[in-house]
């Protein structure tokens, strides 16, 4: 059971987390943030936090495992307006305040384009954003946070037992999620005053935690699979892959 007021006691956000929406179990905390976007019924900041999410979306339709009551698996609402050119630099603003959260308890992840949270080349996280436009104008995006925290080894399906890991197995301890929760959201409130300040400091910091500068990388889009280098990151987030020489951009958020 997450205590939402627990998280909300610990919230400096004017507007994150302001609502939090608790399910004790749900398919999708991304599709739930969707359906209510549908009927006008969340704001701006609004959270969709679940004990159990049982069909977890990843990206590239590749599915989500969280353990119920372990992981940490949330979305956050954002109906605010922002610049178009920023919009792509939202799910790296996520990974980011993923990375700033895990330092809090002495443990060093990376980064790999465009949102995946690593531990010595095994995933402790994941970032999942879709934006929706009408009219070239922004209205909605959703960011989906999934970080495993309390699964032990034998938790994880034996095909990720060799690629995941969580919080609790890097530092032995056990963590609260609300706390998690609440801690998170509070950076990405800082955060999200620096993206509208600074596009520059958001790509400067993201490649500094980036694992994989000038290195190979394999990676599928929109169902094909790419290989090339990876160069870095455009003024609107957009990963910049040197590809048989030429280089290439691809976009970090999907469109919804
Ligand atoms: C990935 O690594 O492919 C992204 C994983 C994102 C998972 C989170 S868990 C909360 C939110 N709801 C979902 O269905 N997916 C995201």
């Amino acid at each position: 059971m997450i205590y939402t007021q627990l998280i909300k006691t610990n919230l400096s956000s004017q507007y994150f987390g302001k609502q939090i929406i608790y399910y004790p179990e749900l398919e999708s905390t991304n599709e739930m943030a969707w359906e209510l976007l549908n009927i006008d019924n969340a704001d701006h900041g609004t959270l969709i936090i679940t004990d159990n999410q049982i069909k977890g979306k990843g990206r590239n339709n590749n599915s989500w495992f969280s353990s119920p009551n372990k992981g940490l698996t949330i979305s956050l609402i954002l109906k605010q307006e922002i610049h178009s050119d920023k919009v792509g630099l939202i799910p790296l603003v996520a990974g980011i305040c993923i990375i700033k959260l895990l330092e809090k308890f002495s443990v060093s992840p990376h980064l790999k384009w465009p949102n995946d949270i690593l531990i010595d080349e095994k995933k402790i996280a994941g970032v999942l954003c879709k934006s929706r436009w009408t009219k070239k104008k922004i209205r909605a995006i959703v960011v989906g946070f999934g970080m495993n925290v309390n699964e032990t080894k034998n938790d994880f399906p034996n095909k990720l037992r060799s690629c995941a890991t969580s919080l609790g197995i890097e530092t032995g301890n056990y963590h609260q999620l609300e706390n998690l929760t609440a801690i998170l959201i509070n950076i990405f409130g800082k955060y999200w005053v620096k993206l509208n300040e600074s596009s520059q400091e958001i790509i400067t910091e993201w490649i500094s935690l980036c694992g994989h500068l000038n290195q190979k990388v394999s990676f599928n889009y929109l169902n094909t699979q790419y290989d090339g280098i990876f160069k870095g990151i455009d003024n609107k987030g957009q990963a910049i892959i040197s590809i048989k020489g030429n280089d290439k951009i691809f976009p970090s958020i999907i469109l919804n």
